[in-house]
């Protein structure tokens, strides 16, 4: 089956969707996107993800083309097209094609595109033993609060998790756990689910709050404050949350062992939890 592509409101082959070379998607990293997946065929919390786009719309004073109503139709219609069992739909907006100039203006048309690809669910082993994670110095803006495309810090960040033959990058800030590279961090210190505060250092991951939500639901007490480098390592169970990945185990930081160096209790009821919610 096709990947299917969508361009300024039209389905194309994914090979013949084209953006100009002045689109300042490309000049300057200037447009905002969002990832979605489904589950058996249905987008997972769309609302959710569409009223994140608009809030990074907002942010960058970007036009968004689209209602929400208008963007639940286009991606459920390129979820039909495409027909995969599970896709996974990549939406992007840049503040579209003008003559190179850093600021600018109001009459530039945005230039919308979506893909959507087939979703490949994580390996359940990987889920049952839990994965390995280095650190790295989250070197990103002030504002990772946007879901911006100008992703080069965790693009670089990335390619560290790939040399390293590990799953993710824990990104620290002055000595402060912030998130992954491409996932929510959260961890537990004596029965407490600590994660980063929303605000401007972290994005606002939808997985994040299914699973606070969860946590709640639970009745276990979580704090959304800031754990140092060291906490990272003492914590009791360490687990990465977001849309590719749910709800993952890290048993290794830096090599050193988290907790008994394998799923633990709360982590388990999360991901448990999470399936069910998401099934
Ligand atoms: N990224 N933090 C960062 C920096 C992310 O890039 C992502 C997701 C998350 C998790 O957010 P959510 O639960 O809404 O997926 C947190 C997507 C998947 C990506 O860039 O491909």
């Amino acid at each position: 089956m096709p990947n299917v592509a969508f361009i300024n409101g039209a389905f194309v082959p994914l090979g013949e969707a084209k953006v100009s070379i002045e689109d300042r998607g490309f000049q300057f990293g200037d447009g905002i996107y969002e990832v979605i997946r489904t589950y058996k065929g249905r987008p997972f919390a769309l609302e959710a993800h569409l009223a994140r786009l608009d809030r990074s719309a907002t942010a960058l004073d970007l036009t968004q083309p689209y209602s929400r109503a208008e963007w639940t139709h286009h991606v459920l219609e390129g979820i039909k097209r495409a027909a995969y069992s599970e896709s996974k739909v990549y939406i992007q907006v840049t503040r579209g094609v003008a003559p190179r100039d850093h600021a600018y203006s109001d009459e530039v048309t945005p230039t919308v595109v979506m893909t959507v690809c087939e979703f490949h669910p994580l390996d359940r082993s990987l889920q049952a033993a839990g994965v390995e994670a280095i650190t790295t110095e989250d070197i990103r803006w002030g504002r990772c609060d946007i879901k911006s495309v100008n992703l080069l810090a965790n693009v670089l960040a990335r390619q560290k998790v790939k040399q390293a033959k590990v799953f993710e990058t824990i990104l620290v800030r002055a000595g402060l756990v912030t998130e992954g590279a491409v996932s929510n961090v959260m961890v537990v210190q004596g029965g407490t689910v600590v994660t980063a505060p929303e605000g401007s250092r972290i994005l606002s991951g939808v997985t994040r709050t299914v699973v606070l939500d969860l946590a709640l639901s639970e009745g276990l007490p979580i704090q959304e404050r800031f754990v140092s480098q060291e906490d990272l390592y003492e914590a009791d169970e360490v687990f990465l949350t977001g849309t590719t990945v749910e709800v993952l185990a890290v048993v290794r930081v830096d090599g050193k062992v988290i907790g008994e160096g394998r799923p633990g209790p709360i982590t388990q009821r999360l991901a448990a939890d999470f399936t069910s919610r998401v099934g």
